[in-house]
């Protein structure tokens, strides 16, 4: 993606051996590059989301990994203590499955039987190949997509698009996955609007998605997380695209909280509701989404709302000091009310037979 006619992605190494990412925190104020030169720092990007989004969650810890095993170069347990400490990585975000995915794929190249300069070496070789193909897979997925937005457009001459969350650029290394779609239409000159749901509690809707749209040039509106439902009763959206954080072998899908509540409105009424999944989001180890864990995030997060004033970065409170808040991160939203996942194979139903033959592709 480009900002201020630059190129970016959001993340990239720099120096043969630096890991620089875009401070997502800092969005969409201030465009913000940070540098990650230990492991802990890639640790601590994604668990206090400097980095986030499922495929980018997994291209920093297996960069994390890589950055892990330069600093303990000199250990004399290296391979055990590179185990230990690439679990920790797994521990910084529990609910897409991305991040265990990414970190199982560096694991592999891990041997006692191997120089350990070789191992810090293909670690990162395999970072940056992981890096590489999620841009492909995204294009890939966009293409896919594209088809199904194509058809809508061409029965009604403008397509109205919902997201949840962010599911774009800035969740990925480039394209996003949920947005891919969209900008290859856009490229392609069709005539679109995107629904962007604001995503409270962090605002990755209002913060990110609708950043990306905005550069894009592609004309957007950003909406109170409760107004999905009643644009969608008034024939003001055509179809629903979200990403996801994990896919369960039933088809169920998890994702940003509210995404099922914009599922069930979508059936409701009639509305598409497609997912746009990376292969890598899929976990066959789950029967159902109901063993998928959902990540509880502070209660700051909802008492106070953070934006710009004068300026300046600042917090503000929003409810009374002395109440409780409750913040589950994701819910599961059930395979039925999925009409079809895009993937970088092709479109598929949200059930068990069609995800396996996904898996041996
Ligand atoms: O908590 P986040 O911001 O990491 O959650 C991100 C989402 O839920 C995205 O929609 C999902 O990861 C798909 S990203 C391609």
């Amino acid at each position: 993606m480009k900002i201020e006619k630059k190129y970016y992605r959001t993340i990239w190494l720099e120096n043969h051996s630096d890991i620089m990412v875009i401070n997502q925190t800092k969005l969409p104020y201030f465009f913000e590059i940070e540098k990650l030169s230990t492991g802990d720092d890639a640790f601590f990007a994604i668990k206090d989301m400097i980095v986030r989004g499922a495929p980018l969650i997994g291209i920093t810890a297996a960069y994390g990994v890589y950055l892990y095993a330069k600093e303990i170069i000199g250990s004399s347990n290296f391979t055990e203590d590179l185990r230990i400490l690439a679990e920790k990585l797994k521990s910084a975000r529990p609910t897409a499955v991305n991040l265990s995915w990414a970190v199982d794929k560096q694991l592999e190249l891990i041997s006692v039987d191997k120089p350990k300069d070789m191992i810090i070496k293909d670690l990162l070789e395999s970072a940056e190949i992981m890096a590489d193909e999620d841009v492909e897979i995204n294009k890939a997925i966009g293409k896919n997509g594209l088809e199904l937005i194509q058809e809508i457009h061409n029965k009604k001459g403008k397509v109205n698009i919902l997201t949840h969350c962010n599911a774009g650029w800035f969740a990925t290394v480039d394209y996003g996955t949920a947005t891919a779609p969209i900008y290859l239409a856009n490229e392609a000159g069709l005539d679109l609007h995107v629904w962007v749901d604001e995503t409270r509690p962090r605002n990755q809707g209002s913060k990110l998605t609708a950043y990306e749209l905005l550069h894009e040039g592609i004309s957007h509106s950003v909406i109170a997380d409760n107004t999905g439902g009643h644009l969608m009763q008034n024939g003001m959206v055509d179809m629903v695209i979200v990403g996801c954080d994990r896919v369960a072998a039933n088809g169920d899908v998890c994702n940003k909280i509210g995404t099922y509540l914009k599922a069930l409105a979508a059936y409701d009424n009639n509305i598409p509701f497609y997912v746009a999944m990376p292969k890598s989001t899929l976990d066959m180890t789950l029967a159902s989404g109901k063993d998928i864990p959902i990540e509880e995030r502070e209660e700051a997060e909802l008492k106070f709302f953070a934006g710009l004033a004068e300026g300046k970065e600042t917090e503000v409170l929003v409810m009374p000091e002395g109440s409780n808040a409750l913040n589950y991160g994701f819910d599961v939203t059930p395979a039925k009310y999925v009409t079809g996942i895009i993937t970088e194979d092709g479109i598929v139903k949200p059930c068990r037979d069609e995800l396996e033959k996904l898996q041996t592709r």
